[in-house]
């Protein structure tokens, strides 16, 4: 277990700050940073301006006396105070090497996560007979990022791929097809699409569901919900009501078509997932259909703990700071989006034990992840089986931004569709790699054009999701294509090319030998030593606040940082071959990082560009 050289620091500071102001030294913060400026010192502790003022202490002189009060254990070469109170510290060039030699094996440095029980993750969630779209683009890609994240860490995750499996939209497109005559066996995503905005379409207003949900006060999600329940011309929705009936009762040839209607859907979004570098598959999959059985009994265990009760003959969860109930059975019995949650939460944390339950759901169901926690809680399911407390965590991701900062569109009008984008980005990625091929110096030269379509497919698909994990989250942002697949600037495609370029000079240099020892001379060499070094606390601190984006960050500062570093430290041309080895291998532990770090993104790193 390798301890980390800035934890060692800031621990001995904590202790030195602890033995001057008399107090307990656990809860003190010395405000430990990299320092701006290499000429100070590797690091800057500030802690003593803060720490000063509320112990009614002159800073400077509190910073003096703790460094005469902290034992660095020899970690440290020089620390000294400057301006109105920051401790300058420099470290051994022997405690640097020594750490980097600790982490520089298979895993990296990487210490496992200390949480004991599996983490759920809700993600992707499409809805069955509809086109994957954008929305579920960022709820896929944010979703395989964080199980990826975990798993590194070393935790079990489930990931739960919440599907739109069951209910009325569901039961109309059945009934569609079926009165259409369409035979289910060659049944493609096209066909379901027509049947499904045929369906609605048929639909005249029926709006007493939606207004209903109105005097309830509902959220905005679960209101569109009930508007879509309740649209329909009372014909068709009479039959696709029957429809629904027979397949709540279980009637086995219906339930056989209902199948299909899924296995279609499925087929196409595993092809979109394999095609975006995912990993969700049938096993994560478990839909609302999963639940269905559940519904009745959830709502009972809500009535008898007097959590649920009568509204106009529905069934509703009060909660004390609001007046928005949670609906979860409506007055002609049936259940809902919520009430599926509901049973959906139950299971993942009383059956999975799960004491970490994250949804990666947009924005625009924050209301309805509030009501469903809070519920949660009320009647005790926060906390495992075994008594663990249980986190619960909405993911509320922004929208995806066309050009004019609107929700992205097609030229005529439509939403975009998965599948278009995905393909857009794969012509303009092969395209760049077909480009660079053409340069007899190029590595890609001698390619066949199966070789050059795979890494085009590769950059496209990582410019994408580089993209979508390197904003903040909760922001929407502006899908720009052409800075997506940019070689240069914080993208995908600059820190894939600068992984391949690793590789390449590690090629050619012949590989690294694992006993030649580091060499820390040139502060460019230094520097990107003690980036190296914080990989390890990278991946916890992003874990911590589930941002992808501070990986993304580091990993492009990191490329950045080798850049200046192989810039003033020629590697191969060096003619001492000591010098050459420990290069070498600063290179190799740079390009396995940035590997690394790609793999908890989910991004491929093509050996060659
Ligand atoms: N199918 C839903 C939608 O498209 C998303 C599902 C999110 N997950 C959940 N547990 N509610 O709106």
């Amino acid at each position: 277990m390798t301890i980390n050289i800035q934890t060692s620091i800031t621990q001995a500071l904590q202790k030195g700050f602890g033995a001057v102001l008399e107090t307990p030294w656990e809860s003190i913060d010395p405000v430990l940073k990299k320092s701006q400026n290499q000429e100070h010192g590797d690091f800057q502790a500030n802690g003593a301006m803060g720490l000063g003022k509320r112990n009614g202490q002159n800073p400077r002189e509190l910073a003096e006396k703790v460094i005469e009060h902290t034992d660095f254990d020899g970690l440290v070469e020089s620390s000294e105070v400057a301006g109105p109170g920051f401790i300058n510290i420099r470290l051994t060039n022997d405690a640097i090497v020594m750490q980097l030699e600790a982490m520089s094996g298979e895993c990296l440095g990487v210490t496992p996560d200390a949480g004991t029980h599996p983490v759920a993750i809700d993600l992707c969630g499409v809805n069955v007979a509809k086109q994957l779209h954008v929305g579920h683009l960022r709820a896929t890609i944010i979703g395989d990022t964080l199980a990826r994240l975990f798993e590194r860490l070393g935790r079990k995750v489930y990931r739960e791929n919440h599907l739109g499996d069951w209910g009325l939209p569901i039961a109309m497109v059945l009934e569609r097809l079926i009165s259409s005559g369409v035979d289910l066996d060659l049944l493609s995503l096209h066909d379901l699409n027509i049947a499904y905005k045929d369906s609605q379409l048929e639909a005249r207003d029926d709006f007493s569901g939606v207004r209903a949900a109105e005097n309830l006060q509902s959220g905005p999600h679960r209101f569109a919900e009930l508007e879509e329940q309740n649209t329909g011309a009372l014909e068709s929705q009479t039959k696709a009501k029957a429809v629904l009936n027979a397949l709540q009762r279980g009637d086995e040839s219906l339930h056989l078509q209902w199948e299909k209607l899924i296995d279609c859907t499925m087929r196409s979004v595993f092809a979109s997932m394999d095609l975006l570098h995912v990993k969700i598959g049938p096993e994560h999959s478990r839909g609302e259909s999963f639940y269905r059985d559940l519904l009745g009994s959830v709502v009972q265990e809500f009535k008898d703990s007097n959590l649920a009760v009568e509204d106009n003959g529905a069934m509703v969860v009060r909660f004390k700071n609001r007046e928005r109930p949670m609906l979860i059975q409506k007055s002609d019995g049936g259940y809902l989006y919520a009430t599926t949650d509901l049973a959906a939460m139950k299971f993942r944390t009383q059956t999975l034990c799960a004491d970490t339950v994250i949804y990666v759901v947009d924005a625009r169901q924050r209301d309805h992840f509030k009501d469903l926690f809070d519920a949660a809680k009320l009647i005790g399911w926060d906390k495992t089986p075994d008594g663990e407390p249980i986190e619960f965590v909405h993911i509320p991701f922004g929208s995806v931004l066309g050009e004019d900062k609107k929700p992205l569109k097609t030229r005529s009008g439509s939403s975009v569709t998965l599948q278009s984008l995905l393909e857009e980005a794969i012509e303009k990625g092969t395209a760049e790699v077909i480009k660079r091929a053409e340069d007899p110096k190029s590595p890609t030269h001698t390619m066949s054009k199966e070789e050059l379509a795979t890494i085009g497919r590769q950059i496209g698909i990582g410019a994408i999701k580089y993209a979508d994990l390197s904003s903040d989250l909760v922001r929407d942002y502006v899908f720009d294509m052409d800075r997506m697949v940019a070689f240069e600037g914080n993208t995908g495609p600059y820190i894939q090319y600068a992984s391949a370029r690793i590789s390449s000079l590690l090629r050619k240099g012949g590989g690294v030998t694992g006993v030649a020892p580091f060499i820390l001379q040139e502060p460019q060499e230094r520097l990107l030593a003690l980036q190296l070094l914080q990989y390890n606390n990278v991946l916890h601190d992003t874990v911590k606040h589930l941002e992808p984006h501070r990986l993304c960050t580091w990993l492009f500062e990191l490329t950045e940082t080798f850049s200046s570093f192989y810039q003033s430290c020629p590697v191969l041309k060096n003619e001492d071959p000591k010098i050459v080895s420990s290069r070498l291998r600063l290179a190799d532990v740079t390009g396995r990082i940035i590997m690394d770090g790609l793999q908890v993104l989910g991004i491929e790193a093509p050996e060659q560009m």
